[in-house]
């Protein structure tokens, strides 16, 4: 964000794996969030017909993040309408010259595990798939906030947009995020109108504002689990003085969303027909439509209401339609499905499998959270979509029930990320007199995502792994300057003394390095990712050794800075990078 724009509309953005939304505030009345729901299930675009959609996702916080592309990957229907004509057979659109795209979110991260991404079709790039559907977010945006407030609000000049990420994302994902964004017209080149916060804090400053719903008080730390389709993200704040609040452990998050219970029911199918597990993700891949449509209309009804309770429901399903697995069945399945008409029965116990792996990745998520930190967690409050599982809710009740006093999902909890980062934007300090001018006065500390450091060059010790001792006896490390796990204040500066290894040098090499690790080694370790690199004047050769160089790293509100000062000659230098700890 620019630190002389004149911020008036904030707009929060949840671009999210399955359902994606905005809201909007003013910064003359901050805490008066608008979630945008006039979400149309007409396509604007005359020339393809348009399903008439499902009257039960109108008006809802969020739409679906789906893309239906014809043949030359141009979008002819988004939202409800793309999610509409995977349901709707007659549509002019179930012809195969059109296809589905969804949770192209996914693709976005390194970490996601290969089997969790949509195979995309050939030819369609992740990066083309969220800028069009951001395109399209983009034109609901510019006309809501004309609606609002007319010629009062001048869009490049005047709005700030709040995007959200998961907690274990990287800068490269916020990078492409970014890029992705401005491509889309969404945000101005160079981000001036623009900034990122994680998913689970934007959800955290929604639930500060209805602390006093809960009875909590000053000192009372409490826990957010957001469930999204895609991801599941926690973290824990506490309650301080003057309505801020601070981070209290590393947020965390896993790839157990509530998608990955349909993966579960896909892998089941999949097992009953003998179709190896990749082959059915090529079949994903080329049925897409009729894969969500199996989704959407069979499992997911299934999904939403399954609870303890759940024992007697019966749940069959015919796939004597599925010619295209039908097909692919291996013959021992055939033989055995033909005589009872291709009905697939699921128990009790069948949904009960498709949902542990998710619930155990949740279970141990919260217990480890919860381990993290030192201070007792008063309250837990579950938000996101998949916080609607009565299954979900009543295991985390059976599990944590006796060591946190309240477990809910607050009002709202779909919409509890985009108003949370709404709420985060209006929350900006805009007095540029301020000590705090660009952070939030909500967010008073976080909790380093990473670690940060730079290479050293020291003398090589005899314990020193023998590959890596260089030509002049010496070995190159890395050196911490903050490390994963610190709390961090709005511009803290941690520093380091450092001296020349060689008498002789006039350079010295003081790169920036980042890694999740909380102690990395070597600056090409794995996960060792270079942000800065950046060699200093070392000058009066004539002290040798002697010269100590101060390198300290401070994260500002629009960059994090690393200043190089020479205490011997009174000089000082810096660079500055973006991070995704503080600021920008
Ligand atoms: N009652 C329910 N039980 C289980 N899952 C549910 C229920 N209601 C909604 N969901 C799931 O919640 C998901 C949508 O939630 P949400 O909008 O929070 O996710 P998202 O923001 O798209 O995902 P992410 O945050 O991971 O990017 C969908 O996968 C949907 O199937
Ligand atoms: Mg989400």
């Amino acid at each position: 964000m620019s630190a002389t724009k004149d911020v008036r509309v904030v707009v929060g953005v949840d671009f999210g794996t399955t359902f994606s939304g905005f809201s909007v505030g003013h910064i003359r009345r901050p805490k008066d969030v608008e979630t945008y729901m006039k979400w149309s299930n007409i396509y604007e675009r005359s020339d393809f017909f348009a399903p008439l959609g499902r009257l039960t996702r109108a008006n809802s916080h969020k739409i679906p993040t789906v893309l239906v592309y014809d043949k030359d990957f141009k979008v002819v229907q988004w939202g409800n309408s793309a999610a509409d004509c995977v349901e709707d057979y007659g549509s002019s659109l179930s012809s195969d010259d059109y296809c589905v795209v969804e949770c192209f979110k996914l693709c976005l991260s390194d970490t996601c595990p290969t089997a969790r991404k949509p195979l995309l079709p050939d030819g369609l790039s992740y990066r083309k798939a969220i800028t069009d559907f951001l395109k399209e977010m983009q034109k609901k945006v510019e006309t809501h906030i004309k609606s609002r407030w007319g010629s009062a609000t001048d869009i490049g000049k005047h709005v700030l947009f709040v995007f959200t990420l998961p907690v274990e994302w990287n800068h490269k994902a916020k990078d492409i995020m970014t890029r992705c964004a401005v491509d889309a017209g969404l945000v101005q080149k160079g981000m001036e109108n623009a900034m990122f916060i994680s998913e689970p804090e934007a959800a955290a400053v929604y639930c500060h504002e209805l602390m006093d719903q809960y009875d909590l008080t000053e000192g009372s730390t409490f826990m957010i689990v957001d469930g999204g389709g895609g991801t599941v993200d926690i973290t824990t704040r506490k309650l301080l003085t003057d309505k801020q609040l601070g981070e209290v452990a590393q947020s965390m998050g896993n790839y157990c969303g509530s998608t990955s219970v349909d993966d579960e029911f896909i892998n089941q199918v999949a097992e009953r027909l003998g179709i190896t597990r990749d082959r059915m993700a090529e079949l994903r891949k080329i049925h897409a439509r009729r894969f969500m449509y199996l989704i959407q209309n069979f499992f997911c009804p299934i999904k939403f209401n399954f609870n303890e309770r759940s024992e007697y429901v019966n749940n069959r399903i015919s796939m004597r339609a599925y010619d295209f697995l039908k097909a692919e069945a291996s013959a021992e399945k055939k033989a055995l499905l033909e005589p009872l008409n291709w009905l697939f029965e699921f128990t009790y116990d069948d949904i009960k499998t498709m949902f542990e792996p998710s619930i155990q990745a949740i279970i141990d998520l919260i217990r480890k959270q919860l381990k993290a930190s030192s201070d007792r967690c008063s309250a837990m409050f579950l938000v996101g979509g998949y916080s609607q599982s009565p299954y979900l809710m009543e295991r985390v009740k059976q599990t944590f029930g006796y060591e946190v006093d309240i477990i809910a999902s607050p009002i709202n909890p779909i919409a509890a990320i985009q108003r949370g980062a709404t709420l985060y934007g209006l929350s900006i300090e805009d007095d540029h007199e301020s000590d705090l001018f660009g952070f939030s006065k909500t967010v008073k500390t976080r909790v380093l995502n990473y670690s940060y450091g730079t290479n050293i060059e020291i003398p090589f010790a005899k314990d020193d792994p023998p590959e890596r001792k260089t030509e002049r006896n010496t070995i190159i490390k890395f050196s911490i300057l903050a490390r994963r796990g610190d709390s961090v204040r709005p511009n803290q500066t941690f520093s380091e003394v450092y001296y020349p290894s060689n008498a002789r040098q006039t350079k010295m090499s003081v790169n920036i390095y980042a890694s999740r690790d909380y102690d990395p080694e070597y600056v090409d370790d794995e996960g060792v990712s270079l942000i800065r690199e950046w060699i200093i004047d070392l000058p009066d050769k004539h002290l040798g050794k002697d010269r100590p160089i101060e390198l300290s790293l401070t994260f500002g509100n629009y960059e994090t800075k690393v200043n190089a000062k020479n205490p011997r000659t009174n000089t000082e230098c810096s660079v500055t990078f973006k991070c995704f700890e503080f600021g920008v």
